[in-house]
């Protein structure tokens, strides 16, 4: 050894694996405007596609006429339900069970539904021949209120299921019934509640919202006539299941299905299902013979492809007069819109949403779903959430703080007293699932005194003593939020999309130089995969990261997989590419083994290579086994070094946190302000720490949007009244708060490097501490339960409703 020889630290260093805080590499193509998005694919001769979309919510479609918008200069064909009949594509099958209309065929169920596709030489013509086109309604009564949607004289939404007394997951009670979900033990559970000291009871409700990429959906379809090939270029979070469906649906040869989904400008759950425009756009590239390319606009994509939550929660807890809970019983009345197009697992109907239980150890719960159908747009999907764990996670967080209220006890006490304790887990819920690993006490209290919770209580009383005085029109409150996810859908045995298993994969190639390439079934969408799946790979086989090119998003070269959506791919595909890694790392043993003429258990593995034990300077190092992958290794091995693995997961990850908000609100205007935010994450073994912090930011900001205004809201005639970003608040740096972030660590003990998910944390427990900082503020005036989104115009008419203003 010499003055030149690195250290063990700098070897290691040098690697920037797992746990270094390594660059984004793929920013140094983002921040110079070199990034290749769908809407950068130009082909010759490309037609563009535009929808007419209908201005009513519900309506029945009397006639199209077509013949004005054919003569407009470059429109070349207008496709409507009855084109598509002829290819029996009129309708397509949701991920979850029900049909959907890609077209509408004798009825609109939403505004904004689409109507008829008009294809034309660019998309300025095209919009010219939506104008065009001539349709005639017959409107009939919207059904807004979900509430009212199982009222005996409630109109009919769904002619094609007249008669239909069964639906995907089982019986339908009345023809707006899409499906009746329970969970848990109702005798026990009702026992619970009859000799409880203290109860609860509050209807709880998560808005709708939405994903709100700022790339919107959009694709490029091409269909090469002489090979019969179609080619796909779109914004898909989960690439080979959109051609898996796109075979099943168009019967086309799923070898001869091309999708490439390019650079994704953000997903967050919106670009996982199939849309009519992926249809009517591959329709028009057979029919045209060119290649045809639609992409949505904002209002396109605010009010048709998909929302979030619209979920209504009737909550209650049972609890002894010290605060231990005994019990909880949840109904959700969840609203699907026209069509069940959820983005769930095929056996789960409400998601995981029966990880409500929480952090809390309840002997038992019951809870029962009912889906139901209204006039408004389709989807359900899981905006940075987990398959409604966000719903869950809102539900049983303020429920705690209610319950807190009435037993006069401190919200952050109440959950220390009832967290599920660390020598309980692996933990079975009363709900059905088996928690992997935690320890929520200690990061509860890290919270706490990070924050010196005990200090902003005394804070609040002299607050609130001085608002009882007439001396400020402040008021003050401390959103407690400490939430459990559950992430890495999913193990075969519970988890399908369309009867595939949710396993994910990885393959690994390495070349002579000590170079490799690696392909995975996941695709980033701005979570920095590139980065951070070579660290994995790095730390596995002890090649620099910087030598690893990840490549995801093209079904003819990266193994199947399940795709990006639900904090799964750390989960799922982070441990595949542990895996592969692994299998790289044995056979390079051999190698290394026959090279260094020792036996291959003599060997050990060394941060870059290996030794021989007991003889540090008889070492190979990776790179050089690489080489010798190619031209010596061992008689009867086969040349080269690559593997493959597709990781089943044996269980979910359940990642957790502990956050805080602190808030402000002016009674007189509801004018809030976060004074500050601090949020403890805990995902196991962490990767990339600037990349977690990235995330949490980016789940903290859209917690915030979502608490504090937005929101996809219909007026009582149906109309979306938050169609664009004038009026669906979409934060900026201006009204974004400081976020505080901190961590603990508990590896998941199945999870090959002890990693759990994070992309969804920070909006499941975000938004709960957003809202609970604004109903703590309010609670002292006697509110109970304040409805969000918390905007100041409804922050002003709670102050107004609590009698503030005399
Ligand atoms: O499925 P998705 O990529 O949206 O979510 P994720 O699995 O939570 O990963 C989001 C990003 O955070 C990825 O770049 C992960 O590699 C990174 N991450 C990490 O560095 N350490 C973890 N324990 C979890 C995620």
């Amino acid at each position: 050894m010499n003055d030149m020889t690195p250290t063990r630290e700098q070897r290691s260093a040098a690697l920037e694996g797992m746990g270094c805080k390594r660059k984004r590499v793929e920013d140094i193509r983002f921040t110079q405007g070199k990034g290749n998005y769908v809407d950068d694919v130009k082909l010759p001769g490309m037609l563009h596609g535009d929808f007419v979309r209908s201005p009513h919510p519900h309506a029945r479609v009397k006639s199209i006429d077509d013949s004005e918008a054919l003569k407009v200069p470059g429109v070349l064909a207008v496709i409507t339900a009855e084109t598509l009949k002829t290819v029996n594509l009129a309708w397509m099958p949701t991920l979850a069970g029900d049909v959907q209309m890609v077209l509408a065929d004798g009825k609109v169920l939403f505004q904004n539904q689409e109507v008829a596709f008009v294809v034309a030489t660019d998309r300025y013509a095209a919009d010219d021949g939506i104008n065009k086109v001539k349709v005639e309604y017959e409107p009939l009564p919207p059904l807004i209120d979900p509430f009212k949607a199982m009222d005996a004289d409630a109109p009919v939404l769904r002619e094609d299921l007249a008669g239909k007394t069964t639906g995907a997951h089982g019986p339908r009670k009345h023809h707006n019934h899409i499906f009746e979900w329970t969970v848990g033990d109702k005798d026990l559970t009702d026992a619970a509640f009859k000799k409880a000291d203290v109860t609860i009871k509050e209807m709880i409700s998560y808005h709708r919202t939405h994903p709100s990429p700022l790339e919107t959906c959009q694709c490029v379809c091409s269909f090469d006539k002489i090979k019969g090939e179609l080619t796909i270029w779109g914004t898909f979070q989960a690439p080979h299941v959109i051609r898996t469906v796109v075979a099943l649906i168009a019967k086309i040869p799923e070898q001869k299905i091309h999708v490439i989904a390019p650079d994704i400008g953000g997903g967050f759950g919106n670009k996982v299902g199939a849309y009519p425009g992926y249809i009517c756009a591959a329709v028009a590239s057979i029919v045209t013979g060119k290649p045809v390319k639609w992409v949505e606009d904002r209002i396109e994509n605010l009010t048709a492809t998909s929302f979030a939550r619209d979920y209504h929660m009737t909550t209650e807890i049972a609890a002894t007069k010290e605060g231990k809970v005994t019990g909880l019983r949840v109904h959700v009345l969840a609203d699907h819109g026209a069509f069940d197009a959820c983005a769930d697992p095929s056996k789960w109907p409400a998601g995981f949403f029966n990880i409500v239980t929480g952090s809390y150890d309840f002997p038992t719960a019951h809870l029962a779903v009912d889906g139901i159908y209204t006039n408004k747009a389709p989807g359900g999907v899981a905006y940075r959430c987990s398959f409604r764990v966000t719903e869950a996670a809102y539900c049983i967080e303020r429920g705690m703080d209610i319950l807190a209220q009435k037993l006069g006890m401190d919200p952050a006490e109440l959950r220390l007293k009832n967290f599920i304790k660390p020598e309980q887990f692996p933990y079975h819920s009363a709900l059905g699932w088996e928690y992997d690993s935690g320890d929520y006490h200690t990061a509860m209290r890290k919270m706490m005194e990070s924050v010196d919770y005990a200090g902003l209580r005394k804070q609040q009383a002299e607050q609130r003593a001085a608002f009882k005085r007439g001396e400020t029109r402040e008021i003050m409150g401390l959103g407690v939020s400490f939430f459990t996810e559950i992430v890495g859908a999913g193990p075969s045995k519970n988890c399908d999309i369309l009867g595939i298993a949710m396993f994910d994969s990885c393959e690994i190639r390495m070349h002579p130089t000590g170079a490799g390439i690696a392909r995975m079934g996941t695709k980033s969408q701005g979570q920095g995969h590139e980065t951070t799946w070579a660290q994995i790979i790095a730390t596995e086989i002890g090649i620099p990261a910087d030598n690893i090119m990840v490549e995801e998003g093209n079904t003819d070269t990266a193994p199947y997989g399940l795709g990006t959506y639900g904090s799964r791919s750390t989960p799922v595909a982070g441990a595949a590419i542990a895996m592969a890694a692994r299998k790289i790392r044995a056979k390079a043993q051999m190698i290394a083994a026959y090279k260094l003429e020792v036996h291959e258990d003599d060997l050990e593995w060394d941060i870059d290579g290996f030794r021989v034990k007991g003889l540090p300077e008889k070492v190979m190092s990776m790179k050089d086994i690489c080489w010798a992958a190619y031209n010596s290794v061992p008689p009867g091995m086969e040349p080269g070094l690559e593997a493959v693995s597709y990781y089943d997961p044996p269980n979910m990850t359940y990642p957790f946190g502990a956050y805080i908000c602190v808030m402000t609100i002016d009674v007189d205007t509801g004018v809030y302000k976060v004074k500050r935010f601090y949020a403890l994450d805990d995902c196991g073994t962490r990767i990339n720490p600037m990349i977690i912090e990235g995330q949490v930011h980016g789940g903290l900001t859209e917690a915030f949007a979502i608490a504090m205004g937005q929101e996809i809201r219909y007026d009582a005639e149906g109309n979306v009244v938050t169609g664009s970003f004038m009026d669906f608040f979409m934060p900026t740096a201006v009204e974004t708060p400081h976020w505080e972030t901190d961590f603990t660590v508990t590896p998941s003990p199945h999870h090959p490097i002890g990693a759990k998910g994070v992309g969804e944390s920070p909006n499941v427990g975000g938004v709960p501490a957003f809202s609970n900082a604004v109903n703590d503020a309010f609670s002292f005036l006697g509110s109970t339960h304040i409805q969000m989104p918390h905007d100041f115009w409804r922050n002003w008419l709670a102050a107004k409703n609590l009698g503030v203003f005399g």
